[in-house]
């Protein structure tokens, strides 16, 4: 691994005041090859961008007269009692964007009292990070070919009191990332996999990211392996990667515990839908059988505020933690959700909104066939 020397900003004169701040500080402190992996998307990109567009085209009715001079955002997840209603998604790779990986993420985690979803990917083990803090972490898996590899990290993650198996359904085969293919982005080496090295797969197009995902995920899996799962952990499981009402009401027959809408941080199937312009299907669907949360584009408090009114419990977010690390470490992963967590703040209250539970349907206004 090689990375420039220094993780501070040095050359911004002032701290960073939002996310996309600390996305430019994390491009300059990062090599270009990882910042690229971080940032980039599938093919012309477009579902990247709408990602975040689509939450643009939401706006509020704001309430007024509703004594906003206290505000909670406090809230419950899978009974777990978290300061905000953000969790960190699973992402790949922390140690390419600070030497100290995945711990500085779980800190961070801690120190804000939010959950952290560790990823299958990670490069540090799955006890690294449970010993290394007391955060509340879920555990993301992909079934692998070798269910037995899979089967033996669910236990592990278990035993080491991760709380949730987040089951990660939209990497069937990995989307065609070009930024990593022109840079020959290799996958670096993976702690978690016993006597499988991410660097052992070698791939004729430069990165060996497509090459280590196709001789890795089991790409027949389907709804009937989620009994498999549930048959291997206790844990509750939550499926991430729905899109659909119809796979929606699937996931819910077949036992999950919650539903993440996603795609993947725009990284799968190009010109898949934004993430919050199919929430709502997914949230009607689901009936309030299970929570909904939603990842993709979170990039202010107010994308949080957004999401909250059309139904989910909470968001995930996956860059923003990402560049957080690569700026200052668990600090920068601090700063970047409490800056969110801020600006939720301000939103609620600016839309006469004291608790969660206040924001409702009517505090925003979508256009339907724009949305
Ligand atoms: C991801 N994502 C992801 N998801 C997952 O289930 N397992 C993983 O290992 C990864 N790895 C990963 C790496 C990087 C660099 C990114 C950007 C994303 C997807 C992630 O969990 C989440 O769905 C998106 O990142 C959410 O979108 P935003 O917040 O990045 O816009």
């Amino acid at each position: 691994l090689f990375w420039r020397s220094s993780w501070c900003a040095g050359n911004m004169a002032e701290d960073p005041v939002n996310v996309n701040e600390y996305q430019e500080l994390a491009r300059q402190a990062l090599p270009k090859m990882y910042y690229d992996f971080y940032a980039g998307g599938a093919e012309d990109q477009h579902t990247l961008k709408e990602n975040m567009e689509a939450f643009r085209r939401i706006t509020f009715r704001p309430r007024i007269l509703r004594d906003v001079s206290k505000i909670n955002l406090s809230t419950t997840i899978l009974g777990y009692n978290v300061s905000a209603p953000i969790m960190i998604a699973p992402t790949a790779f922390h140690k390419l964007a600070h030497p100290e990986g995945e711990v500085a993420t779980a800190r961070a985690a801690a120190a804000s009292n939010v959950i952290m979803i560790l990823s299958y990917v990670s490069m540090c083990t799955v006890e690294e990070v449970a010993s290394s803090c007391n955060a509340i972490r879920f555990f993301q898996i992909y079934v692998y070919k070798r269910r037995d590899v899979t089967a033996q990290l669910v236990q592990r993650a278990e035993r080491s009191g991760y709380k949730a198996i987040v089951l990660t359904v939209d990497v069937p085969r990995l989307g065609r990332r070009e930024p990593d293919i022109k840079n020959k982005m290799i996958a670096p080496q993976l702690k978690n996999f016993e006597g499988l090295l991410a660097t052992q797969v070698v791939s004729d197009e430069g990165s060996n990211l497509q090459a280590f995902a196709a001789s890795t995920i089991d790409a027949s899996l389907s709804w009937k392996d989620i009994g498999w799962l549930r048959s291997i952990t206790k844990l509750p499981i939550l499926i991430k990667g729905v899109l659909t009402h119809e796979d929606a009401i699937k996931a819910v027959e077949a036992g999950a515990a919650g539903i993440v809408v996603s795609n993947h941080g725009a990284r799968q199937l190009d010109y898949s839908p934004a993430t919050i312009s199919v929430l709502e299907e997914v949230v009607h669907a689901v009936k309030g059988k299970v929570p909904v949360f939603v990842d993709g584009g979170v990039r202010r408090g107010t994308d949080v505020f957004k999401a909250l009114a059309l139904g989910a419990q909470a968001v995930l977010i996956g860059r923003p933690v990402v560049y957080g690390l690569a700026v200052k470490g668990e600090t920068g992963v601090r700063r970047v959700t409490e800056m969110l967590k801020d600006e939720l703040e301000l939103t609620m209250a600016l839309s006469g909104c004291p608790t969660l539970k206040d924001i409702t349907r009517g505090h925003v206004i979508t256009d339907p066939e724009r949305l």
